[in-house]
């Protein structure tokens, strides 16, 4: 099919993925409301057009944490990515890395954040799940370190197990087993099922070797559902900043209170965000908690969000509001199940084109101004 969109490449990811998996990435928490609101809150905001500007050229590179990037994007940290094309997280990297921006990998990839570095050479940040075994953090950390993340992104935002539905349906949940529907959802999806027919054996690359772990993706997510630290608090934080040299950024906040207190642990940066929906559902989207976190901390901090990213004028509108730059998880997603590395430059691609024309319609010439602009474009609707 022909691409013109991120939509197509959802499409076209239905297409060529089983079922159990389109939904696991397309999927939230249970009415998936927040979800929605993600991507209809920006709606709320309108552009206004600034013609006559005489641009002919937009600059969209941003300097994030320290380093310079060629667009306001960073692909998001997705757990399981390789399992929607084969090794996918260093394919999504390879992506990255010629779009030049970074990746920031899972906890719970599949390729280790070794292998993500060794094969793709990006610029690759690491999100944590802390768990209560502080060993098993701390061999985590090491990992990052050896492999010279200069970025940590602790995730915050899974203060409980929460329950997307469509897995439940599907059995792409811990503990169930597959049954016939799942095999055929399988075998009707060839494309795919050659492509991991090639994968080596499936494991989280980053806990494989830890003891009691067991050998096999679904004994491993067990391990880590057991380990995970749903008690996280505020001192666990204070002790990660001693812990971690590099820069340290708090993923999952969306109320200001947080974001001061992010920054009064030390943290560098933090990123609004619901976890795409994926947690607490009927919770505030991204881009309206944006400007409350921005006005609290955006003096101190860098303040990255994502959640609801779909469309340039979307990334335009998040840092017109104060972000520095917006991390991207379905986005790229869609385009790795559809065709694999080509499919997320595809996604690159689009989404870079796309803020360009919104930038030139729009008057501004350089996506750096855009905060300090907003006044002449935007249009919040009432
Ligand atoms: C399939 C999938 C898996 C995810 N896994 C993780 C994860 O392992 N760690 C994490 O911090 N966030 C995870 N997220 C959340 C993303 O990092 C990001 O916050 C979210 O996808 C942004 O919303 P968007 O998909 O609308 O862009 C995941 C999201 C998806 C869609």
């Amino acid at each position: 099919m022909t691409i013109a969109s991120i939509g197509d490449l959802r499409e076209a990811a239905r297409r060529r993925l089983p079922r159990m998996l389109f939904d696991y990435i397309d999927g939230a928490a249970y009415d998936e409301k927040t979800m929605r609101w993600n991507e209809a809150d920006f709606d709320r905001l309108r552009l206004v057009q600034r013609p006559l500007a005489g641009i002919d050229a937009t600059a969209l590179a941003v300097t994030v944490l320290g380093a310079e990037q060629a667009l306001p994007l960073v692909i998001a940290p997705a757990g399981f990515t390789g399992l929607m094309a084969r090794r996918g997280e260093v394919q999504a990297a390879r992506a990255a890395k010629a779009a030049g921006i970074p990746q920031c990998l899972s906890t719970v990839s599949i390729a280790s954040v070794a292998e993500v570095k060794r094969d793709s050479g990006v610029a690759l940040w690491f999100q944590l799940y802390v768990t209560r075994d502080r060993g098993i953090t701390r061999d985590l950390l090491a990992q990052a370190a050896a492999a010279g993340c200069p970025v940590l992104a602790v995730t915050v935002d899974i203060s409980a197990a929460s329950r997307r539905e469509r897995d439940v349906r599907n059995h792409f949940s811990l503990g169930s087993d597959r049954r016939f529907g799942d095999w055929l959802d399988m075998a009707f999806h060839p494309r795919w099922l050659l492509d991991m027919a090639r994968s080596p054996r499936l494991s989280f690359g980053n806990l494989e070797h830890l003891p009691g772990a067991g050998r096999g993706l679904m004994s491993q997510a067990g391990f880590v559902t057991r380990h995970l630290d749903y008690t996280l608090n505020w001192r666990d934080i204070d002790w990660l900043r001693a812990e971690w040299k590099g820069k340290l950024i708090v993923k999952g906040i969306t109320h200001p209170e947080d974001a001061r207190r992010a920054a009064a642990a030390g943290a560098d940066g933090l990123v609004v965000s619901n976890h795409g929906g994926r947690q607490l559902d009927t919770g505030i989207s991204s881009i309206a908690a944006l400007p409350g976190v921005v006005e609290a901390v955006g003096e101190r901090l860098e303040v990255l969000m994502d959640s609801g990213i779909r469309r340039g004028s979307d990334v335009v509108k998040a840092l017109a509001l104060g972000a520095k730059a917006c991390l991207i998880g379905r986005a790229f997603l869609y385009g790795l199940g559809a065709r694999g590395e080509a499919g997320v430059a595809q996604a690159l691609e689009i989404l870079k084109a796309e803020i360009a024309v919104v930038l030139a319609h729009i008057g501004v010439a350089d996506v750096r101004a855009l905060h300090a602009r907003r006044h002449e474009f935007l249009a919040p609707v009432t």
